[in-house]
């Protein structure tokens, strides 16, 4: 009886486990179009969804020509690193750190983006790191590349799923549509729940690799989630290998690697191959479409002491989006989206960052 009861129990947490989303909305409103977008939002998908609330309710954003929006984002601009210069929100009762995806949904003020929804990723950045995030950006009519690069600013080690939506007053009434085509744009999956890929980071160079589901997987990616780790390894005429600082747990099996191959070897250390060998490894993934003497050049085979960095961010995945278009390289864009052919002093937004001139 206290068998089947545990069995029970067991079963039920399975369940509960399982029905929670693998997508979290985040989006503040202030005058209810975002709360509309994440209504269409989650009539197309499965999410979870958490309004972000200012502490202080009956303020009035936009009185006095918008003087109070203004006066909180010149205060994060003026020190955006400083946790008292956003405007205090209430506490929240999800965490991002559950979820594999985020959506932000987000008003635009004075070409950025709004203060509330910039405190909640300010607080919640090193949880989302590693995740995969999306965002839309209701506007009246302003551009949102100021958004975007407030984004970038927040939230320096996601992975961007594509490129923001820009909804505003004239395509509002069309959202449904709007939404459902960029969802279909974007490296958006909600079905796994495990994140399959890796990045490995090597003298510059940055390729991507898939990764297997096993226990070991998962906890790498664990503690890719917390930061990126970093390994020195040496070349052994097939491979570089070299301890992985941590343990992961192993479901060793005999096995013929081949390039690009990477597994765990005795439970902590990282083998990633440019040949073939045979031995009892715990397979972890593989490097995605390099050939054998592009591996060799990657992996710098026959060295020694190669820096070697694993992440969940290729650090290349900026979101860079302008009116729905992209931005092209170099070109200046003034904060409200406008090309700017011959940019006198003042911030433009170049190459998807904030520069000033
Ligand atoms: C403080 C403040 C500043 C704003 N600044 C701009 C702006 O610069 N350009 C623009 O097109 N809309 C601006 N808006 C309008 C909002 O971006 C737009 O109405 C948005 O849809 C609001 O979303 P919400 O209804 O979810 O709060 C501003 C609104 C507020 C409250």
């Amino acid at each position: 009886m206290k068998r089947l009861i545990l069995v029970i129990c067991a079963m039920l947490t399975l369940l509960s486990t399982n029905t929670t989303a693998k997508t979290l909305v985040v989006y503040y409103s202030y005058t209810g179009n975002c709360r509309e977008i994440v209504n269409t939002l989650t009539s197309q998908i499965e999410t979870d969804v958490l309004e972000i609330l200012p502490t202080e309710k009956e303020l009035q954003y936009e009185a006095n020509n918008y003087a109070l929006g203004t006066q909180l984002l010149n205060a994060i601009k003026a020190n955006p690193n400083d946790a008292s210069s956003y405007p205090a929100i209430d506490p929240v009762t999800k965490s991002p750190a559950d979820y594999q995806n985020i959506i932000i949904v987000t008003p635009l003020w004075w070409s950025q983006m709004a203060a509330i929804t910039q405190t909640y990723l300010f607080q919640n950045a090193s949880m989302m790191a590693g995740k995969h995030v999306g965002m839309i950006v209701s506007s009246h009519s302003s551009g949102i590349s100021g958004v975007v690069s407030d984004a970038e600013r927040l939230l320096p080690n996601v992975t961007w799923m594509g490129e923001a939506l820009w909804i505003n007053a004239s395509n509002h009434g069309n959202r449904a549509s709007l939404i459902e085509n960029w969802i279909k744009t974007l490296n958006f999956d909600n079905e796994n729940t495990t994140m399959d890929k890796m990045y490995i980071t090597i003298d510059g160079q940055t390729q991507s690799a898939t990764l297997v589901d096993n226990t070991a997987t998962r906890e790498l990616v664990a503690a890719l989630q917390n930061a990126p780790i970093t390994v020195t390894l040496n070349d052994n005429q097939f491979e570089i290998w070299g301890p992985l600082g941590k343990s992961l747990t192993t479901e060793n099996e005999q096995m013929n690697t081949t390039a690009g191959d990477i597994v765990l070897y005795n439970g902590s250390n990282i083998c990633i191959f440019y040949a073939s060998n045979s031995w009892s490894y715990t397979r972890l993934g593989k490097i995605d479409g390099l050939s054998e003497s592009e591996l060799r050049t990657f992996l710098k085979a026959g060295e020694s002491n190669i820096t070697v960095m694993l992440s969940l961010t290729s650090g290349t995945t900026a979101i860079r989006s302008v009116n729905g278009n992209r931005m092209e390289d170099g070109a200046y864009y003034s904060l409200n989206g406008m090309k700017v052919s011959n940019p006198s002093k003042g911030i433009y937004i170049q190459n998807g960052k904030k520069v000033i001139l």
